[in-house]
């Protein structure tokens, strides 16, 4: 499998374009362990001179745990349209009760950098390192998002900041 290169500023459109229209996958790992899930909330951008992607995850997520135990991730975009049973496995099911990879019919492709890996159904590849994680306070927000969107604490959003360390096009 071939990794072209892609630069990050030139894709960054295609991500934003896809977390609106469906949602990207966000990867995570932990040992012999895998997962994916379906993120809608995200962003491309640049902090500390870093290129970065910031991931909005819920406490009560799986991929939280899986995150904290290991700051890495992948984030795949289904750049030829979604896979209606992956969306709704990823999207739906927790990994704590299966492995979604198998589940969904998604194939596994070891990663250049990171230990998580890529997802080959899904091309468009970010390989992300995070540099700083932060845990949002919803009693500060107010108090119409606050009530539209959390209703307890394991609602509340950890925000991952991952350092894009690697971009591209998964190939044959
Ligand atoms: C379109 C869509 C967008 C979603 N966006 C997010 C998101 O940005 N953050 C989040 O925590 N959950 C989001 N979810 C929910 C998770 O994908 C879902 O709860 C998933 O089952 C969590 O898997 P996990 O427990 O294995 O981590 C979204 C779901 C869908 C269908």
């Amino acid at each position: 499998m071939n990794r072209r290169k892609v630069e990050v500023t030139e894709v960054a459109g295609i991500i934003t374009k896809a977390l609106q229209n469906g949602g990207v996958y966000l990867n995570s790992r932990d040992g012999e362990k895998i997962n994916s899930m379906v993120i809608g909330w995200g962003h491309v951008g640049r902090i500390w001179n870093r290129p970065c992607f910031m991931a909005y995850v819920r406490a009560c997520r799986y991929t939280r745990e899986l995150l904290d135990r290991n700051p890495e991730f992948t984030v795949s975009v289904p750049v030829n349209g979604q896979m209606k049973r992956a969306f709704q496995i990823c999207g739906t099911k927790s990994g704590r009760d299966m492995d979604k990879f198998a589940e969904a019919g998604l194939t596994a492709v070891p990663a250049e950098v990171v230990s998580v890996p890529a997802i080959r159904e899904f091309p468009l590849t970010l390989e992300c390192r995070v540099m700083y994680r932060q845990e949002q306070a919803a009693e500060d927000l107010p108090e119409d998002i606050r009530t539209q969107f959390y209703s307890d604490e394991t609602e509340d959003h950890v925000v991952y900041y991952g350092q894009i360390v690697a971009a591209y096009m998964l190939e044959d």
